[in-house]
This record gives structure tokens, sequence and C-alpha cells, in this order.
């Protein structure tokens, strides 16, 4: 009977339940996450830090086209604090249509710094880390029924990043931050009017990085075809301030409350992966100055060489004209003295 008991608990306990809970810092952080889920010390994790030399340029990536993001304000979206990021949910007709197979969306989530330390994006380019991302979760829906039958397949799931920087006021990230001091402690969720979520991605669409990764918080699953855009948008310092302090990783009921910001795994080893980009590399401009700087450089040098070269042929050839005019003159002063001899 208590063996029954405990069985049909561990069966119908969700992952989060049975599985230890994990942090960001302390003995519970990412260092020690693999101990209690596997794969997050396993193959083809995320984040990943874009690197020059990991880059393809592959011109046949198509720009991303999304369906339906535009949604009514007649829908409603749950807005929540699991402890480790705030979450939007997302309704599945929402989705991805220029991959293969459809992916649909499931729900929307963030990554930040904090108050002092600004910078918390996740993945990173050539080591800069911005002020946050934001990850629009989809799950395939040609081949799997919802987002939890599909999470741990190796196509399970496409998530678009977008990297975000600290510079103007972002009237559509204002849509559900407005809200946040609802949500402040773990576990809380509200009701937000839905709106048009195509205004939270960057203006250029066509340009991405792309690779094969994984979930970037436990159970890490190798299960992400990513898609990071490369323009980063921006929100403004006072919206960041909001977000990194208004929330909580600690639920209302405890004693000590723990702030939910730095919510940020650290890139992992690439290893044999490349990541292929919609776009000529982002040091391409400056590469092609740097040619053209060199082509001018050793244009000029040639020149130069050229000039001198005409010049010293010139002052030879000139030199050996007189050469031979002295030596004339010198010869036909001979003769004449010869001939007077004579
Ligand atoms: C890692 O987690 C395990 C299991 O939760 C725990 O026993 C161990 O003490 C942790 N190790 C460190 C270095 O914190
Ligand atoms: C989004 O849909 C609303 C109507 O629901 C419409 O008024 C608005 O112009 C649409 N926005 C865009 C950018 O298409
Ligand atoms: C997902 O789909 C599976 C298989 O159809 C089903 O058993 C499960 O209850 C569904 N889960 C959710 C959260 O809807």
């Amino acid at each position: 009977m208590t063996l029954t008991l405990i069985f049909v608990i561990l069966i119908a306990c969700p992952l989060e339940f049975t599985g230890a809970k994990w942090t960001y810092n302390g003995p519970d952080g990412e260092h020690n996450w693999s101990s209690n889920y596997p794969f997050c010390g396993g193959a083809f994790q995320s984040p990943i830090d874009f690197q020059t030399q990991l880059l393809r340029y592959d011109p046949n990536l198509p720009p991303i086209q999304v369906q339906n993001y535009n949604l009514s304000t007649n829908e409603q979206l749950t807005l929540s604090n699991n402890g480790h990021s705030v979450q939007l949910s997302l309704p599945s007709h929402m989705y991805i249509s220029s991959f293969p197979q459809r992916y649909s969306a499931a729900q929307l989530h963030f990554h930040w710094g904090s108050s002092n330390l600004l910078t918390g994006s996740e993945h990173t380019v050539n080591g800069k880390r911005f002020a946050g991302e934001m990850h629009i979760v989809h799950f395939n829906s040609d081949k799997y029924p919802n987002i939890s039958m599909a999470v741990d397949k190796h196509d399970g799931l496409a998530v678009l990043g977008v990297f975000i920087e600290i510079g103007e006021f972002n009237p559509a990230f204002d849509k559900f931050f407005k809200y946040m001091n609802g949500i402040k402690y773990r576990d809380q969720k509200i009701q937000v009017a839905a709106f048009n979520i195509h205004a939270l991605l960057p203006a250029r669409l066509d340009e991405y990085y792309r690779y094969d990764g994984s979930l970037t918080t436990p159970p890490c699953y190798p299960s992400v075809l990513w898609t990071v855009f490369r323009r980063p948008v921006t929100i403004s310092r006072k919206q960041f301030m909001a977000l990194a302090t208004a929330l909580y990783a600690s639920n209302a009921q405890e004693s000590t409350t723990v702030p939910l910001h730095g919510n940020y795994r650290k890139p992992q080893i690439a290893d044999n992966r490349v990541v292929l980009v919609s776009f000529k590399d982002g040091d391409f401009t400056w590469m092609s100055w740097g040619i053209l700087a060199t082509i001018t450089v050793a244009s000029v040098l040639g020149l130069l060489l050229i000039i001198t070269l005409v010049w010293c042929l010139w002052r030879k050839g000139s030199n050996t004209e007189e050469q031979k005019e002295k030596t004339n003159g010198y010869k036909l002063a001979e003769k004449e003295e010869n001939i007077s001899k004579v």
C-alpha cells in the first residue's frame, strides 16, 4: 500500500518537483546542475559565445517569417514569475513559417543582469555580453502534440533569441513590464491583455546566428534549434532597472527574500559545432576597411618604387650619356692632338 502510494507520487510528480532545485548562485549553481540534471554536463549545450572563427556565412538561410504574432487585445496571456525568470505564455496559433516544419509558440521569457552589473544576455558576441536576452520558445507542432512531448526531442524546439540593449524606451515591452509588481514573488501569476508580439522583435529578421543547442536551464535538453538575431532591441534604463529590481526568486511565504537577477548561464563549449550566419561576418566591414587601407598603402608604396626606379634609370641613362660625351670629347681631343702631331 505504502509502496504503491510512493510509486504513484513519484510518477505523478512533475519534473520540477522530483527534480532538485537549481539556482544561478551557491551550491545549486550552474557548476553543479549536472549532478541532478545529467544533460547539463552533456553535448550541444547553450548558450555559446559567437566567436568570429566559429561563424560560417550561409547564403541559403532565409529571413525568419512568423505568423499570427499580432495578437488581438481580446486574448489573455499569463504573466508569471517562476523563480528563475519572468515568463509570458503564448498561444500556439502563433508560429514560425520559414522552417520546413511548423514550430508553434509556447512562451517567452527573459535573462538579464543586475542593477549594478547591467550585462546579462546568455549568448555573447566575441565575448560581448548584452544587457539582456529574450527567448521566444516554439515547439515542433507538426510532430508533437504539445511542448511537454517536444521538449526532450532532438527536433522538438526552436527558440528565437533577441539581444536587449539599454537605449531608447520600448513601448512594446511596456505592455507587460508595467505589470511586473503584480508578480514580485515566485509562483505568482496574472492575466494581461495580449498585444502585437511582433513589435518585440528587432527590425531585421534576415540577420541571425543559427546553431544546434539546448535549453539554457535544467534539464538542459539538447533539443533546441537556435536562431539569435544579430541586431539588438533597446529598452530604456528605467525599464531595465524595473526588470532587474522588481522580482524575487523566493516565494511570498519565505522569510528571506532572494532577488531575481543575473539569471544567465555562462557560455558553453562549442565542441565541433559551427554557427551558421545569414549575414556577412560582423567584422566584415572592419575587414574590408583593413583590406582597403592595405591596398592603398601598397599602391602608394608601389608607385613610389616605380618612380624611384624610373628616376634611377633616367639618372643612370643621363650619366652614361654624359660619360659618353665626356669620353667622346676626350677621344676627339686625343684625335685632334694626334692629328696635330701628324
Ligand atoms: C552538488 O549537488 C549535490 C546534489 O545536490 C550535492 O550533494 C553537492 O554537495 C553539490 N556540490 C557542490 C560542490 O556544491
Ligand atoms: C495588429 O492588429 C490590430 C487589430 O487587431 C491592428 O489595428 C494593427 O494595425 C495591427 N498591427 C500591425 C503592425 O499589423
Ligand atoms: C501532451 O500530450 C500528451 C500526449 O498526447 C498528453 O498525454 C499530455 O497530457 C499532454 N500534456 C499537456 C501538458 O497538455
